[in-house]
């Protein structure tokens, strides 16, 4: 994917970059964030979890745009260029990819299944 991208000029981005689609909607998943692998480099790093997520993203080319709406929480999520991860932390990272989505297929999203009428256009 990430190679496809630098061919063709695309710059991937994270779709909920911390995982925040694994903890506010209710499902079978478990947070990102309370991970035993990601708090495990996080406490090697001295940073919080949602940092190496967000760094992960960084090393790896991704644009990476988290929300929160608590200023601390904001700024913690800026503070992510002063560490780097080792090759062996991100690819533990890539391995807990488990090929479920948290959001559709993008070959779901259609007209006819997420189409809208815009009465104002
Ligand atoms: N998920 C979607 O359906 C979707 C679709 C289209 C676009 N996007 C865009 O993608 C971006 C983010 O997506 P997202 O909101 O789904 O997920 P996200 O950024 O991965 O996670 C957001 C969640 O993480 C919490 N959070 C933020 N920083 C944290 C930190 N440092 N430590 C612990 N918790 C933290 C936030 O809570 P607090 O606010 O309480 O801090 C919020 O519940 C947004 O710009 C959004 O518009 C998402």
């Amino acid at each position: 994917m990430q190679a496809f991208g630098a061919r063709h000029g695309i710059l991937t981005q994270a779709w909920s970059p911390i995982g925040g689609i694994t903890f506010y909607r209710d499902s079978e998943h478990t947070s990102t964030l309370r991970d035993p692998v990601i708090g495990e480099i996080a406490r090697a790093h001295g940073k919080s979890p949602a940092q190496v997520m967000l760094r992960w993203h960084v090393q790896q080319g991704r644009s990476a745009i988290p929300k929160s709406t608590k200023p601390a929480r904001i700024a913690e999520n800026f503070d992510v260029f002063d560490f780097e991860l080792t090759d062996e932390q991100l690819a533990a990272i890539d391995g807990l990819d488990t090929g479920r989505r948290g959001g559709p297929d993008p070959a779901d999203v259609t007209l006819a299944t997420f189409g809208r009428d815009i009465p104002e256009a």
